[in-house]
This record gives structure tokens, sequence and C-alpha cells, in this order.
């Protein structure tokens, strides 16, 4: 009994609950009431913008762990400063486009290890933003890529390891050759996933929570299907009856 207690604990951190909300109140009330069994958040450009730096500090206060997803890309020295920034609020993991480069990616990785190592603080995880799903195999040519979007995917996320980021986000469908190229060790963040039972909204490719689990998804970022439910608690119940099967 108390193994399944255990192994549900660990299904529900691969969970990171999109906040995307428009304001701190009802960030703080979503963070409330699902923690526990969920403990990871993710804080987007969205909020962030909203409300400032402030709501990191109040959500850590919460006991949450947090997730910034502001997705830097600039000249190495102002991607490291705003790291070694961002890491002093005491975020879990942020990220990064991985189109910034090597360098860029090694110095938002070294900023954010220096400011943690000076803090006292955990190195937060950095991932890298390989191609948004927004973008298609047309988009790519248009700022002259010429190989194939899978391939970009997985050259880009290789690239990310060699910088030595943490991981990657990416969608669960590129998640098994990402696995292939990068190794056990390397994080896979999957947004785009859908319970069997929820409308997809606007995302096109779709995998219900124990598809991405089985494709070799290490995180699940999951906002409407939980945050839009009439019942977030009930939401996150019928997630984790899913992915615990
Ligand atoms: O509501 P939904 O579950 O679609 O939310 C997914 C979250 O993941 C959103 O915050 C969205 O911005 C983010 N995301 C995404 N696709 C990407 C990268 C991030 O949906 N490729």
């Amino acid at each position: 009994m108390q193994k399944n207690g255990e192994h549900r604990q660990q299904v529900a951190d691969k969970i990171i609950v999109a906040l995307d909300v428009g304001s701190e109140a009802e960030a703080y009330a979503l963070v409330k009431l699902l923690s526990p069994p969920l403990s990871y958040y993710k804080v987007g450009m969205k909020l962030f913008t909203i409300c400032g730096p402030r709501i990191i500090t109040r959500l850590k206060k919460l006991g949450a762990k947090i997730f910034l997803d502001l997705k830097f890309h600039d000249i190495p020295h102002t991607v490291a400063s705003a790291a070694g920034i961002i890491t002093s609020y005491g975020v879990d993991m942020f990220n990064i486009h991985l189109g910034g480069g090597g360098e860029m990616a090694c110095a938002a990785v070294e900023a954010a290890r220096e400011t943690a190592d000076r803090k006292g603080l955990p190195w937060p995880l950095v991932i890298g933003v390989t191609v948004l799903t927004s973008l298609d195999a047309q988009t790519l040519r248009e700022t002259g890529i010429e190989r194939s979007l899978d391939r970009h995917v997985v050259g880009l996320a290789a690239l990310g390891l060699e910088s030595g980021l943490d991981g990657v986000v990416a969608s669960s469908q590129e998640a098994p050759a990402i696995r292939a190229r990068c190794g056990e060790d390397f994080r896979i963040v999957t947004p785009g996933i859908r319970p069997s039972w929820s409308a997809r909204d606007d995302q096109e490719r779709v995998l219900t929570p124990r598809q991405a689990l089985d494709a070799g998804a290490d995180y699940l970022v999951i906002g409407r299907p939980i945050i839009k439910h009439p019942s977030p608690e009930k939401a996150i119940e019928k997630i984790l009856a899913e992915m615990y099967k």
C-alpha cells in the first residue's frame, strides 16, 4: 500500500501545471488547491509580465517548485545576466532558445550555477527550446534552415547536451529520437498533453499523459485540461489514474 502511495507521488511529481492565468490571486488559488499531490508549476510570459518576479517568491513560499518559461534568446552576456537573476529568485527550472547557439547556452548554465553556488541554492534545471510546435517545415525554410524539422530538433537537442543543458522542451512525438541521441539522463519536458476526455483546444499534435510517459517524457506540462476544468482537483485525480495504469 505504502509502495503504491510512493509510486503515485512519483507520477504526480512529473506533472507541471501551466499557470496560464491573468492574476496573482488566481495563480495562488490554483497552487493552494492542487498541492499536494502536485508540486511543480509553470510561470510563463503572461503571468510573469503581469505580476513581476514576486509571483515566484510568493509561490515558492507555498512550497511550489517553479519552471520559469521565459525562453531567453539574446547575446550570451545578456542571457547570462538574466539567468543569474532568475536563479537568485529560486526558480527550479528555466529555459532558453537553442537557436541562440552553444555559446549562449553555456553562458546561461554557467551563470545559473555560479549564482546558485554563491547563494547556497540548488542548481536550477536549464532546459532548451528546440523548435516551437507552432513552426513547421515551411517556417524553417523561411528562416534559411534546410534540414528537415525532425533532424533540426534532434540536432538542436544534441547542441543542448554538448553545451551542458539539463534537457529540452519537445513534443512527445520527438521524444524517442531525442532520447536515443541524448541519453537517459537528459530531461525531456513535453507540452501538448491531452487526457482522453479533454478538448484539444489549439494543440495540433497531442498525446495522452500515459502515451507521453511511454514516449520517454520526464515532465508533462499540462494547462487547460486542469486549469479550465470545472473541478481542477478532479481533473488531477483522473489524470493520475490514467498515468498510474
Ligand atoms: O493549455 P495547454 O495544456 O495547451 O498548455 C500548454 C502550455 O505549454 C502553455 O503554457 C503553452 O504556452 C506551453 N507550450 C506549448 N507548446 C510548446 C511550448 C510551450 O503548448 N511548444
